[in-house]
């Protein structure tokens, strides 16, 4: 079985995946992290270095080889993975237990104000910015993240329950 959780920066994707291919006893593949160790640099660095096009490029190159290659994941989709090059399409090819961990803008904020320059995208924002920038950039997202099978709302919940509801969807 591979799920794919995918949502934006700070959504918990990780955390998530982390927790559930334990339980799960599923490998779990981090895209980011993937992407890091194939180029041997940092996304901030491949983002200053090459540019977001050269980044996008190379997001869809790095998940298709993951689909293909590994059947039995849990793969942690990048913020901005379903939104370029057809991905979300790409990835009901190969499963439909797509995962969409949906985060409200106020608790987004929350999450990324102390974490800023670990995100090429918001770094350069400025504190008071954050929330007319999130939201747009949420509201541009949208229709990609709600090509999901599943919608997970994660305010107030910790990655237990959260673990837990994507556990029962898929019995
Ligand atoms: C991005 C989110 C990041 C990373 C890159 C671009 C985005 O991943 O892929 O900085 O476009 O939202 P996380 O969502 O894991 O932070």
């Amino acid at each position: 079985m591979t799920i794919v959780l995918l949502g934006y920066m700070a959504s918990g994707k990780s955390s998530v995946s982390k927790l559930l291919g334990k339980e799960l006893k599923l490998p779990v593949i981090d895209l980011d992290i993937y992407i890091e160790e194939k180029e041997e640099r940092s996304i901030r660095e491949i983002f200053e270095l090459e540019g977001e096009i050269y980044f996008r490029m190379k997001e869809h190159q790095y998940l298709k080889e993951i689909l293909e290659v590994k059947n039995d994941a849990i793969i942690s989709l990048g913020g901005g993975t379903p939104c370029y090059a057809n991905n979300m399409n790409l990835i009901h090819e190969y499963t439909q237990h797509t995962f969409y961990l949906q985060t409200s803008i106020p608790e987004i904020i929350n999450r990324v104000k102390d974490e800023k320059s670990q995100r090429p995208l918001i770094s350069a924002i400025a504190d008071e910015d954050l929330p007319e920038f999130i939201g747009k950039h949420l509201f541009e997202r949208n229709t990609f993240y709600q090509q999901a099978a599943h919608v997970v709302f994660t305010d107030k919940k910790n990655i237990t329950e959260l673990v837990e509801e994507i556990k029962g969807t898929l019995n």
